[in-house]
């Protein structure tokens, strides 16, 4: 995103507890329509917390949350869905025993006006059509994401929320589910995803921010970005030394 360009969606000194913990310490950056920004950062960063806050799923202690010009911070999450955020949360979280088609329905519960429907998602993921009157739990890990990231498309996002999509997935299973993204942004939607697997966030995004321990240690383009940096920021390493052992992954 340019320096002048309007931030789609910015977030401004967010800080979260957990109780006493705090998890996320006065976090800014901001998202420009049409961008992929990817927040990376090892177990226990705070990425998931950011996303969840970010969502309207659990209140900050201080800060702000800014969509399109308007301060959302105090808004429910039905409000920030209204507006054009959805998230697809860690572990997909569908519900088991409703149908494919349920748990699709589930999400275009009050959805905006845009491209995507039942019918479009049909046509991204075209397994599904067969398999739409089979329950959430029998499908496979990868099929479970799909119909997560289908059911926030059809709430017609502006700005997707995607929170370790490839998590305990197969690589294969990764690329295609990445694989998807192009066809999303060319589509008007925005994406803000959270990976671990750092070298698939690099390849996804065109800029980055790291988290360690709720703080950020690194921003910076993806392409600009070197290794050595990245792995110092990751494991908060003072200097990086070519012999810590190790790569994030
Ligand atoms: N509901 C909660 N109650 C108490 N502590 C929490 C809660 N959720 C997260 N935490 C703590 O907050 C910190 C940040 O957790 P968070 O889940 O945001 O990290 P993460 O970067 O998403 O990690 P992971 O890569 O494992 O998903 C961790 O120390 C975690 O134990
Ligand atoms: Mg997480």
């Amino acid at each position: 995103m340019s320096d002048e360009a309007p931030a789609l969606l910015a977030v401004k000194a967010l800080t979260v507890h957990h109780g006493q913990l705090c998890a996320l310490d006065a976090v800014s950056f901001s998202v420009g329509g049409g961008e992929t920004f990817a927040i990376i950062g090892a177990n226990g960063a705070g990425k998931s917390t950011l996303l969840r806050a970010i969502a309207g799923l659990h209140p900050p202690t201080a800060g702000r949350v800014v969509f399109d010009g308007e301060d959302i911070t105090g808004l429910p999450t039905t409000e920030r869905l209204a507006r054009g955020l959805a998230l697809v949360p860690e572990g997909r979280r569908l519900f088991p025993s409703l149908t494919v088609e349920e748990n699709l329905r589930v999400g275009a519960h009050r959805a905006r006006k845009g491209p995507f429907d039942l019918q479009r998602v049909y046509e991204l993921f075209p397994w599904m059509v067969e398999r739409r009157r089979q329950r959430a739990a029998r499908l496979s890990g990868g099929e479970q994401q799909a119909v997560a990231i289908g059911r926030a498309l059809v709430a017609n996002p502006r700005i997707l929320l995607l929170d370790e999509l490839s998590l305990g997935l197969a690589p294969v299973v990764v690329q295609r589910i990445y694989g998807l993204l192009p066809e999303l942004l060319s589509s008007g939607v925005t994406i803000l995803l959270v990976e671990q697997d750092v070298s698939q966030a690099m390849r996804a995004a065109g800029r980055v921010l790291c988290l360690l321990e709720g703080r950020t240690t690194l921003e910076g383009r993806a392409d600009e970005l070197d290794r050595p940096s990245i792995e110092a920021a990751y494991f908060g390493l003072h200097a990086a030394t070519p012999d810590h052992g190790g790569a994030p992954a």
